[in-house]
Order: C-alpha cells, then structure tokens, then sequence
C-alpha cells in the first residue's frame, strides 16, 4: 500500500498525464486535487489520443476509482464535455465522484479573466482566460459557489442572485460589458447540477475510507511547482497550490498518510504564459526543440516557450515538494541535438546564485550558467531500458540526478504507454534519505 503524489517539477506540461496513467496501473484511486480546466493532462495508448482537463488520468482503467477533491475549481460546461467525449470513446466513468465542496467556476468568472488580462496590458500573466483566477479570488473572499451549492435549487436561487448583480456592477462599470440575465445563468448552471448530482459526494470520507482499507491513492498534480501561487514566480502563477503539500489541503488528507512524492520534469523546460524564463531559447535550438517537442498547449493551443534544463529551479522543486524520486520525460526529443546545456546556477549582477530567487525582478535579472554535455544524436524512442541508451543520454541523465540530488526512477522517451524505462520502482523503490545527502550520490539513477 502507497499514497503517491505525482507533481510537476516546472511550469506546467511535463508530462504529469502520461507518468500518472502509467502508475494508475497499480492504483486504486486517483484523486486530482487543485486546478480547473486551466490543466490539459494527454495520455496516448496506441493510436488513441486522450486530454484530460479535469477528470483525474486514471480514468482509463475500469477499476479504479477517479475523484475530483475540494481543492479544485469546476466548470460544470467543460467537466460534461469531457465526460461526453470519453462515453463516445468508449470509457467508462461510472467510478468517477467529485468533492461536494469544490468551488464552480462561473460565466462571470471566465468574463472577468480574460477582461482583467486585456485590462492589465503589458502587465498581463497570460491565463489560459478560463476562469481560474476569479473562481479562486471568489472562495477566498468566501462568495463562491460549490458543488453542494449547486445541487440546493432554492438555495443556489437565492446565492446566484445576489451574486450575479454584484458581478455585473464589475462587469458594467469595470470592464465595459454587457451585464449578466441571472436567470439565464440559474437555468443553464440548474441544467449542469442535475446530469452532475449522481457523482458529487463528499470526497474526504471516500478517500480516508480508501487510506483505511490499505488502497492504493494516487493524487495527481495539475500544473506545476513553479506556478505554485505560494511558491512559484509570483505573480506569473495560477491561483491554486500545485506542490505536493497541496495535495493534503485539495482532499482533506492529513499529511501523515501521505508516502511518497514523484516529480515531473521533462529533459529540458517549456513555459505558457508570461514571466521570466531564465533558460529561454531565442533561436534555432528553441524552435528545434518547439517542433520536435511538439510544444502547443493542450489546453489553449499556444504555443510553449521553450529553454534549457533548469537545475536551479529543480533543486528548489525536489526541496519545496520533498521529492523522492523523478520521472524525466521527453529526452526523446533532445536526440538530434550536437551538444545539450543544461543550468547548474545564475548570475545575477554579477554574483553567482545556486537558490531560485523569490523576488521575480531579481529573478527576471538571473543570467543562467551554463555546463554544456555532448548530444547523442541517435534516436532513442525505442530504448526500453538504460543499457538501451547511448552513453551521452545516459550521462545526461546522470547528470541530472546528480543537480538534483535525487534519484530518477522513470525516463519516458515517447508519449505511449510503453515509451517508457522503469529504472526503479518509483512507489514501492527505496525512499529518498532526506537528511543524510551524502547516502544519495552514489544511488542516484541506480539501474
Ligand atoms: P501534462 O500537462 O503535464 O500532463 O503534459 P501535457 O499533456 O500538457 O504535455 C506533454 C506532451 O508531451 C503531451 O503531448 C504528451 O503526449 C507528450 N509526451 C509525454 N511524454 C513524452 C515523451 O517522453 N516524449 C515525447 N516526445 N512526448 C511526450
Ligand atoms: P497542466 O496541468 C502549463 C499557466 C498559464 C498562465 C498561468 C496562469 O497541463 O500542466 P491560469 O489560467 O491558471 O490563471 O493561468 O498558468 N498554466 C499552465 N501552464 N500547464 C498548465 O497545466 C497550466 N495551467 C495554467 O499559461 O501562465
Ligand atoms: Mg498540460
């Protein structure tokens, strides 16, 4: 039995759907515990290709049980989209609840996003503009809807009108747009609560009751450490808390149950959205790495920003999320590269830095420094273990952990299923010995 967080270890997109679904194999339960639809998790098996934005990515597997936690953000529209379009694919999502007190995602609140985003001009974060912000900004000022909410006609009647006439002063008089008919939007958000009522539940009982039955819980992370609202480059985040303490708070599971924590992070970096970026590519290697990478939004269809591997910000992942092992993904797409650099410190002003500044204009000053190790260059989308791999990608790798200082337990070389090396079992391997760092170099990347 395990309880295993699986985290993104950058900004978002390395590859959490495809690691998730690979360890939903051996899970129970799969639990999403933060973010809305703002997350696009793919999973590719054959030739199928699914995206997840909400429904956690164990959904696949017949047996195990999906939960959406309270620390999520709904929207009612795009949850029964997505629940249409697995039906039609064939796949069952009878084991599928949802928290009764997640918090739902409102038209005003999609409104106010992508307005307060044009309003902000140069200033803008770049959201995915689907609400995320404000349906978060809203359970803190504690005037948010949640699912139980929805379910109560009479009550959710009353709430909605109060609410809807003080959005629309915003709407109005703030961002010049036409108000909102609360009617119209109690009759279609009613529609929504009947076709989700068989599924909402309250999630905490379903998931301690699991703890208690010895099942195995997967909590799957959305987003990533570095667009932590708490720990990430503040104010270019999202609102929720990606980083496995997140976890905790997103189901209502105390910490003492908690095993393990697997991060995320592919070979390189990719950020969506605004803010500094410190390992930017501007360039050839940049586009390369966009084309080969495939580096469009899942979820918007941007385009991502891609850079070189950050081990600052990976240091600061594993320490922030108490990472146990990693999960490296896409070194698939770095084969064609002559030579591979990867950031091992900054320089800001001229003073060399090895911790990830909190401030962001210091850390929009960082200049990265740069170890350069040879490309491979030979494809390596068939290796299926690590004596499979050229000995440049095998020191690559190795010279990752060794940043880290954490071991790498899954290299993921393709999007399918088997595009995998399992270099030691991320959940039942040996755990990470925190405080006793001179033990971990020498087992690091243990084949
Ligand atoms: P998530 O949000 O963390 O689940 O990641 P996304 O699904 O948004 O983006 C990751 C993309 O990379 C998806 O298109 C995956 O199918 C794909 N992918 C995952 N792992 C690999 C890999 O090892 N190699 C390659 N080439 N693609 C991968
Ligand atoms: P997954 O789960 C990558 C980014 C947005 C923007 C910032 C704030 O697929 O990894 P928001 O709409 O959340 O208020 O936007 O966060 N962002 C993501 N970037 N992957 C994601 O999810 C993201 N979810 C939000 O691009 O910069
Ligand atoms: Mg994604």
């Amino acid at each position: 039995m395990a309880n295993v967080i699986v985290i993104g270890a950058q900004w978002g997109d390395e590859g959490k759907g495809k690691i998730t679904d690979l360890l939903s194999r051996s899970a129970d339960v799969v639990v999403r515990y933060q973010g809305g639809v703002n997350a696009g998790h793919t999973i590719v098996v054959k030739d199928q290709t699914f995206k997840l934005h909400l429904i956690p990515s164990g959904i696949l597997y017949p047996k195990t049980e999906c939960i959406i936690g309270c620390g999520t953000v709904i929207d009612p529209e795009v949850l029964l989209r997505e629940l249409d379009q697995l039906k039609e694919l064939g796949i069952s999502t009878r084991n599928l609840l949802i928290s009764e007190t997640a918090h739902v995602t409102m038209p005003y609140h999609r409104l106010i996003d992508q307005a307060s985003e044009e309003r902000r001009g140069s200033h803008k974060i770049g959201t995915t503009g689907r609400g995320i912000g404000p349906t978060y900004a809203d359970k803190s000022e504690r005037i948010g809807i949640r699912m139980l909410d929805l379910m109560d006609q009479q009550g959710l009647h009353e709430q909605l009108e109060w609410t809807i006439n003080y959005k629309n002063v915003i709407l109005e008089k703030l961002y010049n747009l036409p108000p909102l008919d609360p009617q119209e939007v109690i009759d279609e958000y009613l529609g929504y609560a009947e076709r989700l009522r068989p599924y909402v539940v309250d999630t905490s009982l379903k998931i301690y009751d699991a703890v208690r039955r010895r099942r195995n819980i997967l909590f799957e992370g959305a987003q990533g450490t570095l667009l932590d609202l708490d720990h990430g480059t503040y104010p270019y985040v999202t609102s929720s808390n990606p980083v496995a303490g997140g976890a905790c708070v997103g189901t209502g599971l105390g910490p003492t149950m908690i095993d393990r924590v697997i991060g995320v992070a592919k070979a390189y970096t990719t950020r969506v959205g605004e803010g500094p970026f410190p390992t930017e590519i501007h360039g050839e290697a940049g586009e390369h790495l966009c084309s080969r990478g495939a580096e469009v939004g899942t979820t918007t269809g941007r385009q991502r920003r891609c850079g070189w591997f950050d081990a600052v910000i990976g240091r600061y992942a594993v320490r922030i999320n108490g990472m146990d092992c990693l999960a490296i993904t896409k070194l698939d797409v770095l084969d064609e590269l002559e030579e591979i650099k990867v950031c091992v410190a900054y320089e800001i002003d001229g003073e060399n830095c090895e911790h990830f500044p909190r401030n962001a204009r210091q850390f929009a000053r960082c200049k990265p420094v740069y170890k350069t190790l040879p490309g491979w260059r030979v494809s390596t989308s068939d290796c299926r273990s690590l004596e499979d791999l050229p000995g440049k990608a095998l020191n690559y790798l190795k010279f990752l952990a060794e940043l880290m200082e954490v071991p790498i337990a899954i290299v993921s070389l393709g999007a399918s299923r088997d595009q995998t090396i399992i270099v030691e079992d991320p959940i039942h391997g040996p755990k990470r010995a925190l405080l006793h760092p001179e033990t971990t170099s020498a087992s690091l990347l243990s084949a």
